[in-house]
């Protein structure tokens, strides 16, 4: 098993005031600072980032961020995986501690969005995409938005209960400092602002953003604190890059396939998870998350997530994306996997503040790339 013995995380938001050096720098050292160790003391650094390349011409991010944090000639490299790049980044580090050939690694999921030009972010995130979506004109948005229509279609999933996934993660987000949204929002306005795909609107869409999160694992063998946060399941599952290529629209297999493995490897189900953080890059994607981790029947999420259930303070005691989720505390691509596991952390640990699940005991991560060709599902425990 491994344990998380440092997290550290920066503000989410338009950071113009940042370079992703001054990002690495703030999430790696509050990293350290909270595991109580010197940059010396770690083995390995694997960063998780999908645009720098495309946006910023700036690759080679191991060495480049290795040197930036003083973790002076170990190996370093990075994982991409588009908006999963953290998670697989995670998955990675995990195995590569299992393997048994480093004693600490320190994963940093970091994306600087907002510096360049919509279009061209928009343009570089449909590159998780296949050459058929791109050249249609596409963009995520109308990816998922067809996702949505299929989901209406078949179990009768009305806009206002996507709307309500928006409504809940604004008002987490209004608890968390950190995120990019302190704006509380309501159905109506969520319904009434802009429309961006049909039939989403604005509010139905995670941000661009800037920001970087840092975890330090290590091997729990001997040396594990009874504090200490476990990562007791890391699965990956992958499926077709393009949506039309899919057999059922209505999921995402790959989901379904990573969670299933979870909690095999985890010896648990659904119902043994106290708090989650799932990847809501449009709402219509948490319902589907709720689905296809299996904590409700296919068709009844929307329902559920409307009435409440998964929101803090929900008498159900289930609370999902307690940190804002990707759509109130914002969606750095290559840093969201990495920010799940810091908030799952803080939440395990009970130093979640005002946004604290009581008696939280398991949490799930779920971290998705593109369209859901790729999903990460961690389980972690207290
Ligand atoms: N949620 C809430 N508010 C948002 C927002 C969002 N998703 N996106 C922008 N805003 C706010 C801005 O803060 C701004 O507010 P202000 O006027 O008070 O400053 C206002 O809305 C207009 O913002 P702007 O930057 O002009 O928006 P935009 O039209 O350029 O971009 C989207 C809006 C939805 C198109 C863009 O956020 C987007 O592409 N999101 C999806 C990102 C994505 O695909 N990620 C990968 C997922 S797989």
């Amino acid at each position: 098993m491994i344990s998380v013995i440092g997290v550290g995380i920066t503000k989410f938001g338009e950071l113009w005031d940042m370079s992703p050096r001054a990002l690495a720098r703030q999430a790696g050292s509050a990293a350290l600072k909270d595991a109580g160790l010197e940059a010396s003391d770690i083995d390995a650094f694997v960063v998780a980032n999908m645009l720098s390349g495309m946006l910023g011409s700036q690759e080679h991010l191991g060495a480049l961020f290795a040197e930036e944090l003083g973790l002076s000639h170990i190996p370093a490299w990075k994982v991409e995986g588009a908006c999963a790049s953290g998670g697989l980044a995670i998955h990675a580090a995990v195995n590569s501690l299992l393997g048994g050939q480093y004693k600490r690694i320190m994963v940093l999921g970091i994306e600087k969005m907002t510096d360049h030009k919509p279009e061209h972010v928009s343009s570089a995130l449909i590159g998780a995409g296949t050459s058929e979506e791109r050249l249609s004109g596409i963009t995520f948005p109308g990816v998922y938005a067809l996702l949505a229509r299929a989901h209406m279609e078949k179990y009768g999933t009305i806009q206002e209960e996507m709307a309500a996934v928006a409504v809940k993660n604004h008002y987490h987000a209004s608890l968390n400092p950190l995120a990019q949204f302190h704006t509380l929002l309501t159905l109506e306005k969520v319904m009434k602002s802009a429309c961006v795909a049909d039939p989403f609107k604005l509010l139905d869409c995670s941000p661009l953003s800037d920001g970087a999160a840092a975890v330090i694992l290590q091997k729990a063998e001997g040396g594990r604190q009874k504090t200490d946060v476990q990562i007791i399941s890391s699965q990956v599952a992958t499926d077709t890059l393009g949506v039309a290529q899919r057999k059922d629209m209505t999921k995402l297999l790959a989901t379904e396939i990573a969670a299933q493995k979870a909690y095999k490897e985890a010896g648990l189900s659904p119902k043994d998870i106290d708090v989650a953080e799932v990847h809501d890059c449009f709402t219509i994607a948490e319902i589907l998350a709720m689905e296809d981790l299996g904590f409700y029947e296919k068709g009844k999420a929307a329902k559920a997530i409307a009435k409440g259930e998964t929101m803090l303070g929900s008498s159900k005691g289930f609370v999902v994306n307690t940190s804002g989720g990707l759509k109130g505390c914002g969606h750095p691509v290559g840093a969201t996997g990495v920010k799940q596991i810091v908030e799952m952390t803080e939440q395990l640990r009970g130093k979640a503040g005002k946004r604290q699940v009581e008696g939280a005991r398991i949490g799930l991560t779920q971290n998705v790339g593109g369209s859901g060709a790729t999903s990460v599902v961690h389980i972690l425990k207290k």
